[in-house]
């Protein structure tokens, strides 16, 4: 299958995107019976599309985690508890009346880490009829969009990514608003320091490296001086030709690049539980 998105194909995968510029809906296929010719085509389809969504899939936690693997090294939440007897499956939980949802922010899994997520995969367990929809956004197609001028501003530069802001023992974003069902525990605060604009190692595109919720300030500037650039990116990169926005049903799964996207769990009004599983993928020091 070639990376070009125009051109992708394959005869054991149905494709079907979703905007024109990232996304796929792939269908014909059962996650739980890939061989490794499927394997590959999927893997392929995600270097195209950089998210990929299925529908009506029927996953047991064995059976994400076996899926996930196929990809790579799984990764064990870092503050999050995973489900008994599965440290590295855990279950995203918002209620009608919880104050926040978990992800509920511009961000990219794990940016305050040094090896931030390689990708991540969604479950959807229990969903409501309507509402608490995920959203995304492609950073290679927001960094192209960018002028010659700005691409050569931002060359170079390095953002400093903390986890106090969510994690923190006095943030007010996860401990005290998310669901009781979920385990979430509080972080020794810490900073990261990763490239703005970083290269695909495997696609060898670029794209802009943003993650608003872990962001702090770029690299010699303070907070202040950093806000006017990092506002005008974020909002370039959440325009909806760099977006999509993913109605969830049950039995569906959402499996992302999250070197090249940025996602939002949005946090609007539910009559219902929502219940996803979630499984992350292991990734590298960002270049
Ligand atoms: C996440 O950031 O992993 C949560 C996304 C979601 O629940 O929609």
């Amino acid at each position: 299958m070639s990376l070009d998105r125009g051109k992708a194909k394959s005869g054991r995968i149905s494709l079907k995107p979703v905007t024109g510029a990232f996304g796929a809906d792939v269908s014909s296929v059962d996650l739980n019976l890939l061989d490794d010719r499927m394997t590959a085509d999927i893997r392929q389809a995600l270097l195209c599309y950089g998210v990929l969504f299925f529908r009506d899939q029927a996953f047991t936690p064995e059976g994400q985690r076996a899926f996930a693997s196929r990809f790579g090294a799984l990764n064990r939440h870092p503050y999050v508890k995973g489900i008994d007897g599965y440290p590295d499956v855990f279950r995203i939980v918002k209620e009608p009346e919880d104050a926040h949802h978990f992800g509920n922010g511009w961000h990219t899994d794990l940016a305050y880490t040094e090896t931030p997520a390689m990708a991540t995969v969604l479950y959807g367990i229990e969903v409501p009829d309507a509402g608490a929809d995920t959203v995304f956004s492609s950073q290679t197609t927001a960094y192209e969009a960018l002028s010659d001028d700005m691409k050569k501003k931002l060359e170079g530069m390095h953002a400093i990514y903390t986890n106090a802001n969510t994690y923190g023992a006095n943030s007010k974003r996860f401990q005290s608003g998310v669901s009781k069902a979920m385990s979430v525990s509080s972080a020794e605060i810490g900073e990261v320091v990763h490239p703005l604009v970083r290269t695909h190692p495997e696609t060898k595109r670029k794209g802009l490296y943003l993650s608003p919720l872990h962001f702090s300030r770029f690299q010699g500037m303070t907070e202040e001086q950093s806000k006017p650039l990092h506002d005008m990116l974020v909002q370039h990169a959440t325009l909806p030709e760099h977006t999509l926005r993913f109605r969830w049903s049950e039995g569906a799964v959402a499996f992302w690049d999250n070197r090249c996207t940025m996602h939002y769990a949005v946090d609007d009004p539910i009559q219902s539980t929502r219940v996803i599983q979630r499984v992350t993928l292991e990734g590298d020091v960002p270049q």
